[in-house]
């Protein structure tokens, strides 16, 4: 909201410089006609018909140098900030997953603290008669169903199109987790923006509305918790 309303005002004001540098007459023309009354009241009307031409042109010239300065100093702060916020979330979430996790009873809550903790995961597709994997990262839970992120030009996502059955593998050193499922596109921006807000870092590749950024959730999920000498506990949502 602050960056959209700074970005706002910067435009208004270096569109009026803008103005001011390359239309001097007319700009001299219209400040005339907005502002007569005080340049009236304040005695100073004489002056203002007066002004030279090139002193409009300085001064918004100067305008534009200036705007452009702060304008661009002011850019890499809020990217300075809008990464260290970054890190700071993605910190915060791994030391809340790493204590909370219980695989006693587990849940689909379980499972998707497992998958944070692992942070990488494997995700097997079908392409024909061929198995193919390749590690994802991505784990959202979003009124109350499990979501992965991709992009809609990958061969990974043309291949979940054809066949939406997939299984996910990961391992976190002591257990691990098979989860097989059937995918679900959820073409809502309000689920691809819940997905980007919780991974910071994809904002640089992916946008909720340009049309390659996809999210699905996982239905009909089988989660399975193995550990060498334990029985494997299954979860089903
Ligand atoms: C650690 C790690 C995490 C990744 N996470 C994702 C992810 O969540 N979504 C995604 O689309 N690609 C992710 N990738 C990139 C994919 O693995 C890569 O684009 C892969 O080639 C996609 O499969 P495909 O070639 O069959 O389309 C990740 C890569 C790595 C190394």
């Amino acid at each position: 909201m602050t960056i959209i309303f700074f970005k706002v005002v910067f435009i208004v004001f270096i569109v009026i410089a803008l103005f001011g540098f390359f239309f001097t007459r007319k700009f001299l023309d219209i400040q005339y006609r907005f502002f007569s009354w005080y340049y009236k009241l304040a005695g100073i009307e004489a002056q203002f018909k007066t002004k030279s031409p090139a002193v409009i042109k300085t001064t918004s010239l100067i305008g534009i140098v200036f705007l452009c300065f702060f304008y661009f100093a002011a850019m890499e702060d809020f990217e300075k900030k809008n990464q260290n916020a970054a890190a700071a979330a993605t910190e915060g979430q791994k030391t809340e997953v790493t204590e909370t996790i219980n695989l006693e009873d587990p849940d689909m809550k379980t499972v998707y603290d497992f998958l944070k903790k692992c942070e990488t995961y494997y995700l097997a597709t079908v392409e024909n008669d061929q198995p193919r994997v390749r590690p994802f990262g991505t784990i959202d839970l979003f009124e109350d169903k499990l979501y992965i992120q991709t992009g809609k030009v990958k061969n990974v996502s043309k291949q979940m199109a054809k066949n939406p059955k997939v299984e996910i593998c990961a391992f976190d050193g002591n257990t691990w987790i098979r989860i097989e499922a059937t995918v679900v596109n959820d073409d809502r921006i309000e689920a691809k923006q819940h997905m980007l807000d919780n991974y910071p870092s994809l904002r640089q590749m992916y946008k909720a509305d340009d049309n390659n950024t996809q999210v699905l959730y996982l239905k009909d999920a089988t989660a399975t918790f193995y550990s060498f000498g334990k029985e494997p506990k299954v979860v089903k949502f």
